[in-house]
């Protein structure tokens, strides 16, 4: 473990991280057990990465929790879900504030029942003055939602005169989105060998390097973190430049 956290290079960290994940359910099946044991394994993976990013000094670091499109699930899952959220919230929320952790939600929030909304709304109070790492959960949340919600509340600004239509740039589009003060992840990883963004920060993806692994969530744990961040660090961004214009200069 510590060999592969030596070979990460600490001045090039991604400030932000982002995390589908994905596998809790087969990963219980495939034990015999139902999928909700594999979602209250999750929470220790949950547990184990964010310590292991506030410990790298990693600023942002987003968890996808819950898309809109999973309130579809069977309802027993969805309760079981909910659940599980806030009696984890109730058990972290004060070593999250011993950690100087932040925590921050992105989704359709009026989508979570009551008792789910008002046990978030506590955390997020609990713990707003933290500066060390953001925690960003996305709850209920998916990339179209967000955008369709960004286009509505552009639409009523122009509408009440507030904004004209000219000077929508990209900046404002970025203000409009739930993640307007955060940067865009540098690195998205997903877990349990699905490969697909699944209605996840689909804006804020754009040029982010992508991360596959087949390990599913529940078994996924700081070593595997880090050899997410070594792959990245062997990357090269280009951003639609050439090979050669990213060369930095020979410095003297
Ligand atoms: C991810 O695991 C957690 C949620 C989507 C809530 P899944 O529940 O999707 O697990 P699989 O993909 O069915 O194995
Ligand atoms: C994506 O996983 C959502 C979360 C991990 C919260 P899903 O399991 O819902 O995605 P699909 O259905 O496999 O694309
Ligand atoms: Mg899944």
């Amino acid at each position: 473990m510590s060999q592969l956290l030596e070979k990460i290079d600490k001045n090039s960290l991604p400030r932000h991280i982002a995390i589908i994940m994905d596998g809790n359910g087969r990963w219980a099946t495939e034990k015999g057990e139902d999928r909700l044991f594999g979602h209250f394994h999750g929470v220790e993976s949950v547990r184990d990465i964010v310590e292991g990013a506030a410990e790298l000094g990693i600023e942002y670091l987003t968890l996808y929790a819950f898309s809109t499109e999973n309130w579809e699930r069977p309802e027993y899952e969805v309760v079981g879900l909910m659940e599980l959220l806030v009696s984890t919230i109730r058990k972290e929320v004060e070593s999250l504030n011993k950690n100087n952790i932040r925590l921050h939600v992105i989704g359709d929030m009026n989508m979570l029942p009551g008792y789910a909304k008002k046990e978030l709304d506590e955390a997020l109070e609990i713990t707003k003055a933290n500066s060390g790492l953001n925690l960003i959960m996305a709850l209920s949340y998916s990339g179209r939602w967000e955008l369709l919600n960004a286009v509505k509340n552009i639409a009523y600004e122009v509408k009440q005169g507030k904004l004209s239509v000219d000077s929508i740039d990209q900046d404002t589009l970025q203000r409009f989105l739930c993640t307007s003060a955060f940067p865009d992840p540098e690195l998205m990883i997903r877990t349990s060998g699905e490969y697909r963004i699944s209605n996840f920060l689909l804006y804020q993806l754009a040029y982010a390097e992508l991360y596959f692994t087949t390990v599913r969530w529940p078994d996924f744990r700081k070593e595997n973190l880090y050899e997410a961040i070594i792959d990245y660090q062997g990357r090269e961004r280009r951003f639609g430049k050439t090979s050669e214009q990213m060369e930095k200069p020979v410095s003297q």
